[in-house]
């Protein structure tokens, strides 16, 4: 499971790269219907998400360094999957031309205050 404080300069980038998306809007359930949004989560600043990658199952790696040497200079941080190569931003979603079909999975999860979150269930009504 990821918990990632994203920043502002973070979230800003994510409104630039829908075309180099598959699904830059989440229109495969791959999250509640409470992050279907621009940031696939509950409070902007919070990406809660399953790291599994949606290709084989292997464990993709946090890589947030914008334009990293390795991942090319144009990499606008996000989680890179060392087994063959998929590529998911900073909101868990699948670039164009790597084999992962999907966005990241992000789990159920509230609030149950500022400094407190409980993955797995969805809050009452949700
Ligand atoms: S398992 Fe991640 S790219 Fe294949």
């Amino acid at each position: 499971m990821w918990i990632v404080n994203r920043t502002k300069e973070m979230l800003d980038k994510l409104a630039t790269i829908d075309g180099q998306l598959t699904d830059p809007k989440s229109e495969q359930p791959q999250q509640p219907a409470y992050c279907t949004n621009a940031t696939r989560s509950i409070k902007p600043e919070y990406l809660v998400a399953v790291g599994i990658c949606t290709h084989l199952g292997c464990s993709p790696t946090f890589r947030p360094e914008v334009g990293a040497a390795d991942l090319g200079g144009d990499w606008p941080g996000g989680f890179f999957c060392p087994c063959h190569g998929s590529r998911f931003d900073l909101a868990a979603r699948v670039f164009k031309n790597v084999p992962a079909p999907t966005n990241l999975v992000i789990p159920p999860h509230q609030y149950l205050s500022d400094a407190k979150l409980l993955i797995g269930v969805d809050a009452k009504g949700a």
